[in-house]
């Protein structure tokens, strides 16, 4: 088994060598092969932040294990660790979060065990990046959730639960306000977890899951978000179990597998020997088990468990009373345990298994899929116009251009009703959206609307369409606020 493996940037070759370090005195049947990742690849001009031969030895192995890279400020590049999961679609992060014993927390003082498990989606959403800037004061981020994405994700969530053993599993989200876009991510779901009977699946608002995660959060076992809520509420997951020290990530995809550990390059330490390995070392370790590594994986954590519960710390944690140890040392204790079993929470020794990693080549993009129904109609445009006037006057400069295929609806700002009826209380930004639906809800063409384009261009500027579709009696659009 051979893997590829980028040390990092600030402290990402530290802890990296501690891990190696570790997974060498174990004896882990992993070859390493380096690749050029990284802050110093931007240097040298590489803009995506990894060399071509890099891209081409990650996808030939189909893993990789990374330390934390920084991304270079105000250069207009984009973050190689966001790049990495894209390119090669890793569509779900997982995030374990087990109480550690030797890590104090509110939660371990009060003998609440903490065992949970985040999936993230980790493609679509705001982290598209799609953002324009569509008048000087007003921007738009555009947040696209797909049903083929959210099916990836959400199957990979229910499919780990089930062989995880899992209880439930639960997804949260904001559907009760993005009524399509979280809609949409909370109908895939329900309409999956009809294939996993055996498993309670249920769904919570994410500002109350995040309010009953630090109340209780032994009653959750696993949860599925998507991109932004997952990123928000896995983080709040590492706070309950003693911080981004203790925090591995996995971004899991077909063919592309990235393990790291969820913290940054910590640049105010870097170069010290005195960051903590610990969560990089649970990453690895979650790679080991991925590749069926079991007995390799259950040797390591249960030296992790007892080194840890024996007192011995890096400085960032533990009994302030115990002097702390740097980097080497703390991973020389662990080398040392390996063999020993912890008091609390010994990992089985589960035999090794074949690697459920399949690496092969895609020959056409699996995404394209679903299909579109034949009783699709566009009804109407959005037209996304600037203007600093009253909704009055915006409403009878669209009105004189409405023509006969067209009426005004409904004019808003910020997603609120400002027209017909509205409120002086509500305020106002130099762009409005005019809805204008066809007359009798019947089929309008693209050129329709060209009309009507070109017609409301002599009194404004459009800076943004949107067409209002419907498909059969469903409206694939939102109200504005107040409609
Ligand atoms: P950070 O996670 O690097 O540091 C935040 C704080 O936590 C610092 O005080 C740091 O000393 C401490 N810390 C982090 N990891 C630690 C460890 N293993 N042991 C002890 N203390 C630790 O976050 P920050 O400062 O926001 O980001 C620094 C750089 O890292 C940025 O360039 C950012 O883009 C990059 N970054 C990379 C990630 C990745 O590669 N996946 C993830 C997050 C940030």
């Amino acid at each position: 088994m051979k893997i590829a493996v980028a040390k990092g940037d600030g402290i990402g070759p530290e802890i990296m060598q501690a891990v190696l370090d570790i997974f060498t005195a174990n004896k882990v049947p992993i070859e390493y092969e380096y690749v050029d990742m990284g802050k110093w690849v931007f240097d040298k001009g590489y803009s995506n932040g990894m060399t071509p031969d890099a891209q081409q030895t990650i996808e030939d192995l189909g893993i990789l294990f990374k330390g934390p890279m920084e991304t270079p400020k105000g250069k207009g590049v984009k973050s190689v660790n966001v790049t990495a999961r894209k390119t090669w679609n890793t569509y779900a992060n997982k995030r374990v979060f087990q109480t550690l014993h030797g890590v104090d927390t509110v939660f371990s003082k009060a003998g609440i065990p903490i065992d949970l498990t985040i999936v993230r989606e980790n493609i679509e959403d705001t982290y598209g990046g799609i953002e324009h800037m569509l008048t000087h004061d007003v921007a738009l981020s555009r947040r696209f959730i797909t049903r083929p994405g959210s099916l990836q994700v959400i199957k990979y969530a229910f499919e780990m639960a089930s062989k995880n053993g899992s209880k439930r599993i639960t997804c949260g989200h904001k559907a009760n306000i993005m009524k399509i876009t979280d809609g949409l991510f909370l109908e895939v779901f329900y309409e999956v977890a009809k294939e996993y009977p055996h498993l309670k699946a249920d769904d919570v608002i994410v500002d109350d899951l995040c309010m009953k995660l630090v109340s209780r959060p032994q009653e959750f076992d696993v949860v599925v978000l998507t991109n932004l809520q997952g990123d928000i509420v896995s983080d709040l997951c590492a706070g309950l179990v003693g911080g981004l020290g203790f925090a591995p990530s996995a971004n899991i995809g077909d063919h592309i597998c990235i393990f790291e550990a969820v913290h940054g390059t910590a640049p105010d330490i870097a170069g010290k020997n005195i960051a903590n390995p610990t969560a990089l070392l649970l990453s690895g370790i979650a790679m080991l088990r991925h590749l069926g590594m079991m007995e390799n994986a259950a040797t390591i954590e249960n030296a992790l468990l007892f080194t840890l519960e024996s007192g011995v710390h890096t400085g960032d944690f533990g009994d302030r009373s115990i002097p702390s140890v740097n980097t080497t040392v703390f991973a020389n204790a662990i080398i040392s345990n390996l063999g020993k079993t912890p008091t609390h929470g010994a990992r089985p020794m589960l035999p090794n298994q074949p690697a459920t990693q399949t690496v092969f080549k895609l020959e056409e993009n699996p995404m394209i899929m679903s299909k579109e129904p034949e009783d699709e109609l566009i009804v109407g445009v959005d037209m996304f116009i600037e203007s600093s006037e009253q909704p009055m006057v915006i409403a009878e400069k669209c009105l004189l251009h409405v023509g006969d295929i067209f009426k005004l609806v409904t004019i808003s700002n910020r997603g609120t009703q400002v027209w017909p009826k509205g409120s002086v209380f509500t305020n106002m930004v130099n762009q409005y959206s005019a809805r204008f639906e066809s007359v009798g809800g019947a089929a309008v063409t693209q050129t329709d609307i060209l009309e009507l384009y070109r017609a409301l261009m002599a009194d404004f500027k459009i800076c943004s369409t949107e067409l209002l579709n419907k498909w059969g009696d469903k409206n694939a659009y939102s109200l504005a606020q107040g409609q």
